[in-house]
């Protein structure tokens, strides 16, 4: 069986949206559950309303720096770009490798969309021209990884993914907490993959990390951008949100964790230990956060690993009730739910560690 016969799911030709076969892998991305990255929309008026002066000087720093486009050839195959064996891989590798992809696929579309939406609605020129640049990247980004997909034979259709996919309604405060923690944490696990392949050149299960490097500076330069919007208003930081800065590390960081551990064969091939790696990002990501938030989450506190493993084993659990159906799943899925909001909730409530942010975010990609 080739990869395109395997992941072609012809049942679906039938809503009038598919015009053609729909892969599986158009349906994986298209899914919205708890824990895939999903598609926002917002009050793009509001967010075009945003008045940069006060952070006007490293505003047309970063401006200048982004319209210099420092990534402009770099999403092209080169040499270094070796065949894939898709048929010869072992097939839970296989599985969790297109997993990884086109989890990465979908999260770096949904920017793209969300930008360029922006930039589409917007008046105001220096959104404009900022949502621009961002919808450029990920463009760029969401392509590669679909040309990496298409040469198995199972490229994501990404009109009829911009169709089919739920999109949710954030506010524009929560896009700037929720998309500035997603942009840092990408750029942390990109570049944390990038380094250990460059120790192991031996578990480079794929020629796509090559790219990470340069890839995840265009990561790090959006996610500057997030943290200069927050800044144009201290109220988005200060009193009752940092209530909901901390919901959103929470969440951002414990959905990363159980997605994670989701693929271990995906891991194991790179020669990644899950666990340590989890920690190096989020530690990453949590020292760069400082930039802007006036809170950190206690990393080292015990119970917030401990907490995280039983969050895992309640959405395990989850997803086996949802598998199993019937009556049992039912009751299964409701336990498993409850377990899973109390051990997020106990995860919140754990103590956080106060920060007082620097006069300046601006910080460069050190990692
Ligand atoms: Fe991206
Ligand atoms: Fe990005």
């Amino acid at each position: 069986m080739n990869a395109s016969t395997e992941f072609t799911n012809p049942q679906q030709v039938k809503s009038p949206l598919r015009k053609h076969v729909v892969t599986e892998t158009t349906e994986m991305a298209a899914e919205t559950t708890l824990l895939d990255p999903r598609f926002y929309t917002t009050d793009f008026d509001e967010m075009d309303r945003i008045d940069v002066s006060p952070v006007r000087g490293e505003w047309d720093r970063l401006i200048a720096q982004m319209k210099s486009d420092p990534n402009k050839k770099h999403f092209k195959k080169t040499d270094a770009w070796d065949e894939i064996d898709w048929e010869g891989m072992e097939p839970e590798l296989k599985k969790e490798l297109i997993d990884f992809l086109v989890s990465s696929l979908t999260a770096e579309f949904s920017g793209c969309v969300l930008y360029k939406e922006m930039k589409r609605r917007g008046t105001n020129p220096d959104i404009c021209e900022l949502f621009s640049y961002m919808s450029r990247d990920e463009a760029r980004h969401a392509g590669f990884i679909n040309d990496a997909l298409r040469e198995a034979g199972i490229g994501v259709n990404l009109g009829f993914l911009t169709k089919a996919k739920k999109y949710t309604y954030f506010k524009p405060k929560f896009i700037y907490y929720a998309t500035y923690l997603s942009e840092k944490i990408g750029y942390a696990r990109y570049i944390t993959i990038y380094r250990h392949l460059e120790k192991n050149p031996d578990k480079m299960i794929h020629p796509i990390f090559k790219w990470f490097e340069e890839w995840c500076n265009d990561e790090f330069s959006h996610g500057e951008a997030f943290a200069l919007l927050m800044r144009t208003d201290p109220k988005l930081t200060s009193g009752y949100n940092k209530l909901w800065i901390k919901f959103f590390l929470v969440a951002v960081f414990s959905v990363m964790c159980v997605r994670d551990h989701q693929r271990p064969a995906f891991h194991k091939a790179l020669g990644i230990d899950i666990d340590e790696y989890d920690r190096e990002v989020l530690r990453v990501t949590s020292e760069i956060s400082k930039q802007i938030f006036p809170l950190e989450l206690d990393l080292e506190n015990p119970r917030w690993e401990a907490g995280l493993v039983r969050l895992r084993a309640a959405f395990t659990d989850l997803d086996s009730a949802k598998r199993r159906g019937g009556i049992g799943g039912f009751f299964g899925k409701q336990v498993a739910s409850l377990r899973v909001a109390k051990n997020f909730v106990g995860l919140y409530l754990l103590p956080a560690k106060k920060n007082v942010v620097p006069e300046s975010s601006h910080l460069v990609p050190a990692y």
